[in-house]
């Protein structure tokens, strides 16, 4: 009688597009500096350091003040409640107090009647300085024992007496560069004055509850005297998540103090010379291994730049930790972690939040076991993978219940044809003696949850209106992944509605409160569930109700296809709306969710951080010129896991642009600092991102069949960070290039990034002498 409920193609699991593709292309979707400028807008522009590590004698601001244009000028003296934007240690200024620690730190503020004046008056100060000893590299710094936070570690088992038994032994060190967010909207803030010395904040960030409480603090008002509110961001990837505090208090300074709007919108060389990046690891390793390859004992010291300030460092490195394993069993493991406080920008969050950095490690010990033992890096790497219990605990303790990197490997292995290209390059590289051809399997593993539990936690809010259209809202903001679009189908879903009539709306404090920020690639599995929440709130109502008109059971009410039904009669969706309406029936309903199962012991590091894995594998393929160290991705096919996908068409374009991201960290992207601590790579001229023409041109991307075993949204799995560190394959497979060279005998001397100069010294050391 009933037809069979219809495969609805626009809602969860459809791959719709983002729900701003069209404006996104068409210049239509506005950006805080494309919206409105109210009358008497003023702009802003920092006076920045030119010293890593200083003491101000002087700080001479009259020819700023008397710049054409320059309406106010801002120090640390202006500021009413806290300068600071530290997120978790009470450690970063908003301007230099009489002591600068980074060449690029933020002094002073200038606002004025044009973005061009501000910036030419901001560089007017004449500032005195008198130089401290600074620490610019984590050898510096570890010379002088300059640490954020006691040393780190975790382990398990006995790597010390493990090494000591172990056939095989080996150790090396690999250092691996950090890497600039280059997010296409830099950073950027909007502040408006508003009634009772309240503010509205319009920022691009990844974390507005952060600012709001920041602000606050900052002007020594309440939290509710601040809304911040934001509708997009043009790309974050990690760098908004505590970064854009500068903007946003600079500018509500401005505004609450001139009682006039305010916009700061970062010049991109100025953005990259103030704000954090990844951070740069050394990590050194000693392994002892079989004849078979595999470990049994490792120990891996990490070293990572934090920069001057603490920001969200320690959360970073204990990321790093805890992916220090990647997906192979380490029997016997020891991980110690040391967080250097050096005179550079505050490192800070990238998509893998240290997880990247942590997986190179082992990722290379695989390579040089393989090269020592003369063996192929996949079959060293499918002896050490996860498996039963007890190969199944982690060096923090918790079991791997979910394992199925070895059947994603087997999968990728068979359908990129692994053993036939290895003989293919085999022969090309014994009959080419310049180009030589490398390929590597290299698979990922990757804990999704916020590793401090409380973070893990999420609000939504929801209307029903009385036409049945609805107004969705969530604490998760929208910085191109997808998560609106995914929200809005999770709802359309519950409601059985047509994505049409789902109204996505922009983040704000004033709607939802307390959110944490949306990353740790958790946006959809938290928010996505908090709207659920809501809307199930709602439903029920509207079930109840339904029942009653329908004289039937709540159990026999389906909502489907636009339409409730309960037995033979139906109403649409928009009509029983109006009829709760009619009936006082509440059509609104905030949602809540948090993430269960979780516990850590940080003092300890035992517990179950992650809810669960997200999985993948990339096979790459690549070439080198051994006489320039040139080189190029010829080919990747990869495999990756996102659950039951809510949406395959953005799941797709994270993976993509997640890779092809990670492959710009380990290939080209080099920030350089000259010995004074300046970054001499702040623009696009000297910092090379991967362009549209870098993408491999052989790409092949498949999404493992397979849903979440726990109770996920949709059962889908988070799909943000992970495929960034499929790239670490390009890594590999360029470190077996470079082996072609000595046979694969001797493992290559090849840091992060493998930029041509770095392949070429590689090449050189490894050539036997002719
Ligand atoms: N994708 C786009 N297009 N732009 C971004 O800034 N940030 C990444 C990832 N994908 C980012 C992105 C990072 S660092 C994270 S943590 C996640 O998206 C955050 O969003 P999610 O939790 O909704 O996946
Ligand atoms: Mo992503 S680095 O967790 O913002």
């Amino acid at each position: 009688m009933d037809r069979e409920p219809a495969e609805v193609a626009t809602r969860a699991g459809a791959g719709l597009q983002h729900d701003s593709a069209a404006k996104h292309v068409s210049g239509a979707a506005v950006y805080i500096d494309d919206m409105p400028e109210l009358p008497g807008l003023l702009h802003m522009a920092l006076g920045l350091s030119a010293h890593a590590h200083a003491k101000i004698v002087s700080l001479d601001l009259k020819k700023v003040h008397a710049a054409p244009g320059v309406v106010a000028v801002f120090t640390a003296r202006d500021i009413p409640g806290r300068n600071d934007v530290g997120p978790v240690i009470h450690d970063d200024p908003i301007f230099a107090d009489g002591l600068v620690q980074y060449a690029g730190q933020s002094l002073f503020a200038v606002a004025a009647q044009t973005v061009e004046l501000a910036r030419a008056a901001a560089r007017l100060a004449v500032i005195v300085y008198e130089d401290l000893p600074a620490a610019l590299t984590i050898e510096q710094a570890r010379a002088l024992g300059l640490e954020l936070e006691k040393p780190q570690r975790m382990s398990r088992g006995d790597s010390a007496a493990a090494l000591k038994s172990a056939k095989h032994r080996l150790h090396g060190r690999l250092e691996i560069g950090g890497q600039d967010h280059f997010y296409l909207e830099g950073q950027v803030a909007m502040a408006l004055p508003q009634e009772d010395r309240d503010v509205q904040i319009f920022s691009s960030t990844q974390h507005p509850s952060e600012l709001q409480h920041l602000v606050a603090d900052m002007l020594g008002v309440p939290s509710n005297a601040v809304t911040v509110e934001v509708r997009r961001m043009g790309g974050a990837f990690g760098g908004k998540e505590t970064q854009a505090a500068l903007p946003a208090t600079v500018t509500a300074l401005a505004a609450s103090k001139l009682r006039r709007p305010v916009k700061f919108c970062m010049d991109r060389d100025d953005d990259m010379l103030l704000t954090g990046k990844r951070h740069d690891f050394v990590i050194d390793y000693d392994c002892g291994f079989d004849d078979d390859g595999r470990i049994e004992g490792v120990e891996f010291v990490l070293a990572s730049r934090c920069g001057y300030s603490t920001d969200l460092s320690l959360a970073i490195n204990d990321r790093a930790m805890f992916h220090s394993d990647n997906c192979y069993f380490l029997p016997h493991v020891s991980i110690v972690s040391h967080r250097y406080r050096t005179n550079t920008q505050s490192n800070t969050a990238f998509r893998g939040f240290g997880g990247p950095q942590g997986m190179m490690g082992v990722e290379r010990v695989i390579d040089a076991i393989a090269l020592k033992l003369g063996k192929d890096a996949l079959a060293v790497r499918k002896v050490n993978l996860y498996g039963p219990a007890p190969r199944n605990i982690t060096p923090y303790h918790q079991a791997v219940e979910d394992n199925i990197a070895p059947d994603i490997i087997a999968a990728l292995e068979a359908k990129a044809d692994y053993a036939g290209r290895r003989a293919a390059i085999a022969a090309f590289n014994a009959a080419n003696a310049v180009l030589k051809r490398g390929l590597a399997l290299t698979p990922v593993k990757f804990g999704i949850s916020f590793t401090t539990t409380h973070l893990n936690q999420a609000g939504a809010l929801v209307h029903v209106y009385a036409d049945g259209s609805v107004h969705l809202n969530h604490g998760g903001t929208e910085m191109g992944q997808g998560l609106f679009t995914k929200v809005a189908q999770m709802v359309a879903e519950e409601f059985q509605i047509e994505m049409a009539a789902v109204k996505i709306t922009a983040t704000t404090t004033a709607k939802v409160p307390n959110t944490s920020a949306t990353a740790a690639s958790a946006g959809s599995d938290l928010n996505g569930m908090a709207a659920l929440a809501a809307a199930r709130t709602i439903k029920e109502r509207l079930i109840a109700l339904a029942a009653k008109r329908f004289s039937c059971t709540p159990e026999n009410i389906v909502f489907r296809d636009g339409r409730v039904h309960g037995g033979t009669a139906s109403l649409s969706f928009g009509e029983l709306a109006r009829a709760a309406h009619l009936a006082r029936i509440s059509l609104s309903s905030t949602g809540f969710y948090k993430t269960p199962k979780i516990h850590y012991s940080r003092a300890e590091h035992r517990g179950r951080p992650f809810y669960y894995y997200a999985y993948g594998a990339a096979v790459s393929e690549v070439a080198i010129d051994t006489l320039t160290g040139e080189n190029r991705v010829l080919r990747v096919d990869l495999i990756h896991d996102v659950g039951r996908s809510i949406n395959p068409a953005l799941d797709l374009g994270q993976i993509e642009g997640g890779f092809v991201q990670g492959m710009g960290w380990l290939t080209s992207e080099e920030l350089w600092f000259d010995a004074s601590g300046k970054l001499r790579t702040h623009a696009p001229s000297t910092y090379k991102i991967p362009a549209a023409s870098d993408r491999p041109p052989v790409f092949n991307m498949e999404l493992w069949k397979g849903e979440n075993r726990e109770e996920t949204v949709h059962r889908s799995k988070a799909v943000g960070e992970p495929p960034l560190m499929l790239a670490i394959s390009v890594f590999s497979a360029l470190t077996d290039a470079v082996a072609s060279v000595a046979d694969h005998k001797i493992m290559p001397h090849l840091d992060a990034p493998a930029t041509p100069e770095r392949i070429l010294l590689a090449v050189e050391k490894l050539r036997p002498v002719l």
